[in-house]
């Protein structure tokens, strides 16, 4: 198995729970995954490994996790972001105009147009992603929606259950007639695509008893629940997670103490998206509340065409540290670690001997800078499974 080491290293955040962050570091890849971490001076001789990269002093971080995406669908909503910030505000309704463009696309695009997004989110550092569904909304839609995301990615997710999709005349969709077609035939097709399901746990979306409903059938097909949860108001969305015990829930942008004391019970992870908040001039989730009460919190982008159309997760990251409370080492341990454990794994967003070797190399001296420099492209190589992408 070829091996690498990587020398040179400032900074290597690792997330290990004894040696997290070591300074003047090197770090050993052989085939896909980690095999060594440390001091440079305690590496292993350049004579024992099959080749040698010098970083230069610059930061090795994890790759980024990022675990909340939408990246199916066609057409973008430039238009509504305008409105939307000249005062017009942000409304779940506007799904349907990406469902009627994403319908009347073909595979190849949609396949053509994931490629270049999940490509984007490589260069800024991501190197897992997982997507859902959700621009489909008919049987056959939400089918080839996860079939083209698997192509990218096994973190996919159901979500046909975003919001009810117009009726056929036209007017509104009938929500309960909608929940069987979603938990029927829509889940038969969908499941064998999919690793969870999500819904939108909302007002004008899905109410809980309806999300309950839905999560159930998929668990029956062996899926995984997650929930959209407290995104554009308080709600009941983030207490029916953690009674569920789901992995995670995300937004959590309208919480109150029950709330945040439900999640530091359940240990459900709270996955924030502050650049959903940014594109859509809502108030920030308070981070901190939520680490002082003890909940995981992970950072995602959100990536869609309607409340946030960014693939950056170093974007996201510096708008948690200017704006949520977090230190620049949690938010970069929620767009890792955190991330990570929002999609139950453990084998990616940490660099321990063992892990996959997905890392980033910035082109500074320390994890800092990616707060501290917003807006700058300091991600200079990337590597996933052991080489460099
Ligand atoms: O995560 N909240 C629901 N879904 C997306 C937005 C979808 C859209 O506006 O197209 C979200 O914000
Ligand atoms: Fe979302």
């Amino acid at each position: 198995m070829a091996s690498t080491l990587i020398t040179g290293i400032a900074e290597l955040t690792t997330w290990d729970d004894e040696r997290p962050s070591i300074t003047d570091a090197a770090l050993v890849v052989e085939g896909r995954i980690v095999a060594w971490v440390g001091s440079a001076v305690e590496a292993p001789s350049v004579d024992s490994v099959d080749a040698v990269v010098h970083v230069a002093g610059r930061a090795v971080v994890p790759g980024f996790v990022d675990s909340h995406s939408h990246l199916v669908f066609a057409g973008d909503r430039a238009a509504e972001f305008e409105a939307r910030m000249s005062g017009t505000p942000y409304a779940a309704g506007g799904i349907r105009t990406t469902v009627a463009a994403t319908r009347a696309a073909t595979d190849e695009q949609l396949t053509a147009h994931v490629g270049r997004l999940v490509s984007e989110m490589q260069r800024q550092g991501t190197t897992t992603v997982e997507i859902k569904s959700g621009y489909g909304l008919s049987v056959r839609d939400e089918a080839r929606s996860l079939a083209v995301a698997r192509q990218f990615t096994d973190e996919t997710t159901f979500l046909g259950a975003h919001v009810v999709p117009a009726g056929p005349d036209g007017g509104a969709g009938d929500p309960t007639a909608y929940v069987d077609l979603v938990t029927g035939p829509m889940l038969d097709a969908a499941a064998p695509h999919a690793r969870w399901i999500d819904v939108f746990c909302e007002s004008g979306a899905f109410d809980a008893d309806q999300a309950r409903t839905i999560l159930a059938a998929g668990a029956r097909h062996g899926l995984r629940g997650r929930l959209h949860a407290n995104q554009l108001g308080p709600g009941p969305g983030v207490r029916l997670a953690a009674e569920l015990g789901l992995v995670a829930v995300d937004h959590c942008t309208y919480l109150d103490d029950a709330d945040v004391d439900a999640l530091a019970d359940s240990g459900t992870v709270a996955t924030l998206l502050p650049g959903v908040e940014f594109s859509t001039r809502q108030p920030y989730p308070d981070a901190r509340r939520l680490l002082d009460a003890g909940v995981s919190v992970a950072l995602a982008s959100d990536c869609n065409p309607g409340s946030c159309f960014t693939s950056s997760i170093p974007f996201c990251l510096a708008l948690a540290v200017r704006e949520m409370g977090m230190t620049p080492a949690e938010a970069l341990w929620a767009a890792t670690a955190g991330g990570a454990a929002a999609l139950d794994r453990t084998d990616v967003g940490r660099l321990t001997p063992g892990a996959a070797a997905d890392l980033v190399v910035l082109d500074a001296p320390d994890h800092r800078h990616l707060a501290y420099r917003p807006g700058v492209p300091l991600v200079t190589a990337v590597w996933r499974a052991g080489r460099p992408v």
